[in-house]
């Protein structure tokens, strides 16, 4: 049905389809059903040739929660920003500073990333996209605890979730690279999750009509269609992904009402010398940026991962980790690099079951020295719990296009995949017995 239809893509980040398109899916919907309801269509969707293909147009607008510089570049405002201080560490307590982010890129070089970042055809066998596994409706992870890619191949980490990205310096769970940009080739030429080679991805971007025009339209100076250039356009739109009005940051702005008690007491916890969470999970973004070996146990049937050993060629950094930042963490469950466990609960009884409890004997990690015995209550796990679910915001969602250049379908072909594999979500977070 893509095919027939006239799409073109808004000023704020918004599909806009003419109403004649969506008149058209009703009618098509209802005649599903038997009823005869099109009769009612209106002339101006008469008027639609169903062998149109749909018109792209980019935003020329930012996203919400940027403003649009002189020189059209969108550049991010919250409210974290306006704690001035010495040395911008912000002004005590929790209205602490953000790290440094990414910012000015051009309404159209974002646009143009959504459209990339939600089309298949960037994969070898147009089966999946970038969303296929940073899904927006599960905190831009995939709700596995290992990502499946291209033919149903099992990879052995879990997507993370992409909020926010653009306050990260290292990217991947063994920080093994240092940019979006950079980032983004891994993916597309793996060949166990998108599969593809540079030559097929430039041709087949060049064989679809409206890509060349947009890539012109967004990268006029510099050269318009390249790799290059699809990897900046993806760094733009993950940028833009910023979750910062969470009601945590409510209450750390000052509206003392945002957190119910028992919230409260679950934040005092996270950031006790007792539980420790805070000195890894720093706020505002819930990360240090740091590695840390914590000693979480690998699912029955994987190996350890040495993690960030392989990054830096250094022993120490066995089986460490980069500290995942915990914003919208109640909606990408299971957790830790491989899914180990299901659920928030499960990680706090992780962290309070004592120093290393789960390292196998015959292993030698050099754990974190924040890692101690809390020895924390039932309630005070489930308090923490209740803390971790309130740093949930996803207000600046971007829409999905419903259409991209390609005409491939947006919708992720990969989840009917996993029913036939049948890898259930929380297959592979078992207890070890
Ligand atoms: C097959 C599933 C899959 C696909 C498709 C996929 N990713 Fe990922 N993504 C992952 C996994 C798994 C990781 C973690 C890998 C690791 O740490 O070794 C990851 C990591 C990332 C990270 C690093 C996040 C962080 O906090 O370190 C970014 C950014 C990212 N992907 C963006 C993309 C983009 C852009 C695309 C499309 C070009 C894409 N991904 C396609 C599964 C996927
Ligand atoms: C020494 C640093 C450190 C401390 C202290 C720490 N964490 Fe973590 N946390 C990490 C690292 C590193 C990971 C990723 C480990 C892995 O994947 O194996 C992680 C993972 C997590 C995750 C899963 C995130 C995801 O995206 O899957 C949660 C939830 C979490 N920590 C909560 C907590 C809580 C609650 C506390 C306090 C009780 C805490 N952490 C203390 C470093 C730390």
């Amino acid at each position: 049905m893509a095919a027939s239809t006239l799409a073109t893509l808004s000023t704020t980040h918004r599909d806009t389809f003419s109403r004649g398109w969506l008149r058209k899916l009703v009618c098509h919907l209802v005649a599903i059903g038997g009823l005869v309801f099109c009769g009612m269509a209106t002339s101006t969707e008469a008027t639609v040739d169903p062998t149109e293909a749909p018109i792209f147009r980019l935003a020329d607008q930012c996203p919400p929660s940027f403003s649009l510089s002189e020189d059209n570049r969108c550049l991010l405002r919250n409210l974290y920003q306006l704690y001035n201080s010495l040395g911008d560490h912000g002004v005590g307590g929790l209205k602490t500073a953000l790290p440094t982010h990414r910012d000015g890129f051009t309404p159209q070089q974002i646009d143009l990333g959504r459209l990339l970042f939600f089309d298949p055809l960037l994969s070898a066998d147009n089966s999946i996209s970038c969303a296929s596994c940073h899904d927006p409706d599960k905190g831009f992870g995939d709700g596995l605890g290992r990502s499946v890619g291209i033919h149903g191949q099992r990879n052995q980490r879990s997507a993370p979730s992409l909020w926010n990205s653009a306050f990260l310096k290292d990217f991947f769970w063994d920080a093994r690279a240092h940019s979006l940009e950079e980032q983004a080739l891994s993916p597309l030429f793996s060949p166990i999750e998108m599969g593809n080679n540079p030559q097929q991805l430039i041709t087949s971007l060049k064989a679809v009509d409206a890509y060349p025009t947009l890539f012109e339209q967004a990268f006029s100076e510099t050269g318009g269609l390249s790799l290059d250039n699809l990897a900046i356009a993806l760094a733009a739109f993950q940028s833009s992904l910023i979750s910062l009005n969470s009601r945590y940051d409510q209450y750390a702005h000052g509206n003392a009402d945002a957190l119910n008690q028992q919230e409260i007491e679950g934040l005092n916890i996270f950031r006790s010398f007792v539980a420790r969470c805070s000195q890894c999970h720093m706020p505002p973004l819930f990360t240090n940026q740091q590695i840390a070996v914590i000693g979480t146990p690998e699912p029955q049937d994987m190996t350890r991962d040495i993690g960030a050993e392989k990054t830096f060629a250094s022993a120490k950094l066995r089986g460490g980790f980069k500290v995942p930042s915990l914003r919208n963490i109640a909606e990408t469950a299971p957790y830790m690099h491989s899914g180990r466990f299901a659920t928030l609960r499960e990680v706090a009884e992780f962290y309070n079951g004592g120093r290393g409890h789960a390292v196998p004997e015959d292993e030698q990690l050099l754990l974190h020295w924040h890692i101690s015995e809390p020895d924390l209550t039932s309630s005070e796990l489930d308090r923490l719990v209740d803390f971790m679910r309130t740093l949930s915001d996803s207000s600046l969602r971007p829409d999905i296009p419903r259409a991209v250049p390609s005409g491939l379908k947006t919708l992720n072909p990969k989840t009917l995949n996993l029913k036939t594999l049948n890898l259930k979500t929380n297959k592979n977070s078992r207890r070890e017995s």
